[in-house]
């Protein structure tokens, strides 16, 4: 069988997209099988990591895999002069068959793909790609419209520097949305333009026609110095009670999380109808179970 890897949503043929959502609905739906029984899952996590790391690890477990949580910090790379490739080696070698990598450097999971015999997961690298928050987004949006045929969605905020919304977006656009990108030029250039997106600078604009709005948190970490002060953020772009009040009633709110309260969105956000981060954060673990699945077993054994 063909080592299968999920560097970005690109690896993914548009049927293996549904399949894979369709089977994340179904392990949510009915507790799944040890359908990694005798697979060992290593997670490495160069950069800080709750939601994915957690849910990577809670989607092993349920599967019935080994897992070993390898601290990078720790290991022989960081001190003893080992480099990368030489320790995903050394993992494949003990019997490792699934390796899940975060970085902060865009490209190093793609890089492992080649020289760890078995299957890599991108857990999101630098401001390139982060697939299984697309999936979790993906099926949050589809568990709400069914289709996402012409629906619009609007994401709002740091589009630049975030891999969430450079996959999810993708993503989205297979499944048929519209989507608009709403932020200052700091964060959303107009070379955003020559994509297959619409490019907005006026949130206000946009609200009354949205059907899902996705928040993005200003991504500090990736940047030397806040280009634009925090109040005319919060100004053009927080999503607050008066902003909550132009989105139609069906309308539906999304943040990949950490969200920074104050900043991207006020308290109102929280307690809107329309939230649905705990969803997300729920689709996780069965998305992230889906795709280890998928990669490990192939096509579906039900
Ligand atoms: N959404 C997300 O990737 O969150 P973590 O950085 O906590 O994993």
């Amino acid at each position: 069988m063909m080592r299968r890897s999920l560097i970005d949503l690109d690896d993914l043929s548009d049927g293996e997209l549904i399949q894979v959502l369709d089977r994340a609905a179904e392990f949510k739906a009915h507790a799944p099988a040890m359908l990694l029984k005798g697979s060992a899952c290593a997670n490495l996590f160069f950069e800080p990591s709750t939601r994915t790391n957690a849910s990577f690890q809670l989607a092993q477990q349920r599967l019935g895999a080994h897992i070993i949580n390898l601290e990078p910090e720790r290991a022989s790379l960081a001190t003893k002069g080992e480099s990368l490739e030489d320790t995903v080696i050394t993992l494949a070698a003990m019997g490792i068959n699934v390796l899940v990598v975060r970085h902060s450097e865009a490209g190093i999971p793609a890089r492992l793909s080649g020289a760890f015999k078995g299957h890599v997961v991108n857990a999101g690298d630098g401001t390139n790609a982060h697939p299984t928050q697309a999936l979790l987004d993906l099926r949050t949006l589809l568990d709400f419209f069914s289709a996402l045929n012409g629906r619009h969605i609007v994401i709002v905020g740091d589009v630049l520097h975030s891999r969430v919304a450079h996959s999810t977006m993708r993503g989205a656009l297979r499944l048929g949305a519209r989507i608009t990108l709403v932020g200052p030029e700091e964060f959303l250039p107009e070379e955003y333009r020559a994509t297959a997106v619409t490019l907005e600078r006026d949130l206000d604009g946009v609200l009354a026609t949205s059907d899902a709005v996705i928040l993005l948190r200003v991504q500090r970490e990736r940047f030397e110095s806040m280009p634009l002060d925090d109040e005319t953020y919060r100004q053009r772009y927080q999503l607050s009670a008066a902003r909550l009040a132009k989105l139609p009633t069906h309308a539906i709110i999304m943040h990949p999380g950490p969200y920074n309260r104050g900043i991207e969105l006020t308290d109102e956000v929280l307690t809107h109808p329309g939230w649905r981060y705990t969803e997300q954060i729920a689709n996780g673990v069965a998305v992230r179970m889906a795709v280890l699945d998928f990669l490990v077993n192939g096509t579906p054994s039900c």
